[in-house]
């Protein structure tokens, strides 16, 4: 096919995809010309704009490696992941919603008993983190697999730390019989998400500000349930309104109360979709 203008050129590009195997695969792509052509002619971007924009992503791709996801960022920045994160967990009333991963989790963080302590040296006022695993209907999850991963009080999580060899500020526990679980920790702080790469160029050029408002995360495994990943994040933090990835449901805050002795308390129960009903 020859001189394509702007008129053909998308129903060309699409066409080429016509022979594509694997129906979801081709239903994606010919959706992603559409929209991403669409966008350039109602923006009606420039050459220079594309190179730009071009510029942008490599620098995306550059530093990103095994301990920054700068990709990730962007499609928080973006309200992408927490628009897919939306879109695939659409619990029923009742359970504990889903909020975004981030790009701190790791695997093979260590393992913890109940009432011990997961900070292993991670900075921070001491804090002690507890509640129940449960299903649908009340009924407790033992042995559900908890994983928690927070910053410490810098607003750094260990893997940003260069050198630091132990895994700090996350652990993996188990529920108990009754559900419940219990683990000390460091107190939740707000924080700014990584912005001395191209995604904090364009919060700054956009006059957006990166923190978000303290949480820890959590990711909980129990057979027979939805897997759950999502935050409990901090009553009273003042980014809970502009969080910078778009992650805040309000069924997700909760206090964190200053004990006699100076340390803090939340208290935290999570409700599991049975893994049948969705
Ligand atoms: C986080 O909460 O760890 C996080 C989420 C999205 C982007 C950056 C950090
Ligand atoms: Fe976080």
């Amino acid at each position: 096919m020859r001189n394509l203008n702007q008129d053909t050129i998308t129903q060309a590009v699409i066409a080429r995809f016509a022979a594509t195997p694997d129906p979801r695969l081709k239903e994606i792509m010919t959706s992603l010309v559409q929209h991403l052509h669409a966008f350039a002619r109602e923006v009606k971007l420039t050459e220079e704009e594309w190179f730009k924009g071009i510029e942008f992503l490599t620098r995306v791709g550059h530093i990103t490696d095994g301990k920054r996801q700068e990709f990730i960022l962007l499609s928080d920045t973006l309200g992408l992941s927490m628009l897919t994160v939306a879109m695939n967990n659409d619990k029923p009333a009742g359970c504990t919603e889903a909020t975004v991963f981030g790009p701190f989790h790791v695997e093979g963080a260590p393992h913890y008993e109940h009432g011990e302590d997961v900070a292993n040296g991670a900075t921070g006022q001491p804090c002690e983190v507890r509640g129940t695993v449960r299903g649908m209907g009340g009924e407790p999850v033992p042995g559900a697999v908890i994983e928690v991963w927070q910053a410490d009080a810098e607003g750094k999580y260990d893997v940003q730390r260069e050198g630091l060899k132990q895994h700090q500020a996350r652990g993996v526990l188990k529920s108990g019989p009754q559900g419940e679980y219990r683990f000390k920790s460091i107190l939740a702080e707000a924080y700014p998400i990584p912005d001395d790469g191209p995604v904090g160029d364009m919060l700054r050029a956009t006059k957006r500000h990166p923190w978000r408002p303290a949480h820890l995360h959590f990711m909980i495994r129990a057979p027979g349930y939805e897997t759950l990943i999502t935050h409990v994040f901090r009553n009273g933090d003042k980014y809970l309104d502009s969080d910078a990835v778009f992650g805040v449901r309000e069924s997700l805050v909760a206090d964190w109360v200053e004990q006699p002795d100076g340390t803090w308390l939340v208290e935290y129960d999570f409700v599991l979709n049975p893994a049948s009903s969705g």
